[in-house]
């Protein structure tokens, strides 16, 4: 049994990148691992965001993990900001972290390009606060997609730092990649994740209408061959919609080239949108009532304080902040 962290940020829709690249990876191991998951809206107000809105964006968030089929009785389920010992302990470790580690992430100069108006301490201060989640619950697992590992190392390297210098106290975590799921790209730029911020006609959300499923399917972007086959050097579109198919629909890859043999891309198409909306319409339908969703989190809350603050204890102690 493995201690095991992860998290999306509450903005705006989540799509089938994020369920694919983690979500479905926490549903098989919240059977086997004490997990603990969460909402982490602290790092979603790094870029522009709605603060009329941030607590709908939490509920529905929340709302889609208990859909997917995290289970609030196998692992702990909390919005970050409710437990304030995430932003403690990324002030105690932001003075042991280089700088210059953090202006090398990928993901900050990404971000500082699209968000020119609004490059803030917070977005360069952001895998500070990551790796605050996952110390603080001594998480040896981190289920993400492929873009999250670069912060998951740097986590790493902040947890040897502290021991090294304060005596052993952090678990130095690995992240969990799902070998199909690690990226998804978007639908439109398939050289490009998908995302939240990308075109939105290339990212198909976990509660888009079957209207919306079929447009975004049917206009993706693919090649002039007409050949159902993998190749993501130079079939990107194709091979991108071939992967998801074989995640939704636990096929091979090869099964499904089986399948379409001697078929075009509008079959393959016609196809892959009926499956989307079957399985995410089980999805959909399993939405629960607000107020049920606020109960689990208050619970949730209760249970990841408690295990914060144990471990604050000690590090307060080990960085000469408490007798
Ligand atoms: P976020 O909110 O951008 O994405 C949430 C999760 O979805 C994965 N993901 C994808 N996987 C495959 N294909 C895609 N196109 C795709 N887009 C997103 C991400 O890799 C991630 O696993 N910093 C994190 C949130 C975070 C976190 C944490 C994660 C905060 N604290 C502690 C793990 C542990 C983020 O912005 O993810």
């Amino acid at each position: 049994m493995k201690k095991v962290f992860s998290g999306i940020r509450p903005t705006g829709d989540i799509h089938i990148g994020n369920y694919l690249g983690a979500i479905n990876q926490w549903v098989q191991l919240q059977e086997e691992n004490d997990c603990i998951f969460s909402i982490v809206d602290w790092h979603a107000i790094t870029t522009p965001y709605n603060e009329s809105t941030l607590q709908d964006t939490i509920l529905e968030v929340a709302s889609i993990y208990l859909a997917c089929g995290v289970d609030p009785k196998k692992c702990i389920l909390f919005t970050q900001s409710d437990v304030k010992q995430h932003t403690e302990l990324t002030w105690l470790l932001g003075s042991i972290t280089p700088l210059g580690e953090l202006q090398r992430m990928t993901q900050f100069k990404d971000k500082s390009k699209k968000h020119k108006e609004y490059i803030n301490a917070g977005l360069i201060n952001y895998p500070i606060l990551m790796a605050s989640d996952i110390l603080l619950y001594d998480a040896e697992l981190v289920p993400v997609g492929k873009d999250q590992t670069q912060h998951v190392e740097l986590t790493r390297n902040i947890a040897q730092k502290f021991n090294n210098k304060y005596g052993e106290t952090f678990i130095l975590p690995e992240s969990l990649i799902s070998k199909e799921g690690a990226t998804i790209y978007s639908l439109q730029e398939p050289d490009k994740k998908m995302s939240k911020t990308g075109d939105p006609k290339g990212c198909i959300g976990i509660f888009d209408s079957p209207e919306d499923i079929k447009k975004k399917v049917m206009s993706a972007q693919t090649d002039s061959e007409n050949e159902i086959r993998f190749d993501l050097t130079k079939k990107k579109g194709i091979s991108n919609l071939l992967n998801i198919y074989s995640l939704f629909s636990k096929k091979s890859i090869k099964d499904i080239e089986k399948e379409f043999e001697g078929k075009g891309y509008g079959d393959f198409k016609k196809s892959l949108t009926e499956l989307l909306i079957d399985k995410l319409k089980i999805i959909q339908e399993n939405r629960m009532e607000k107020e049920d969703i606020k109960k689990i989190l208050e619970k949730g809350k209760k249970l990841a304080e408690a295990r914060a603050e144990q471990k604050m204890k000690v590090v307060r102690k080990r960085m000469g902040l408490a007798l």
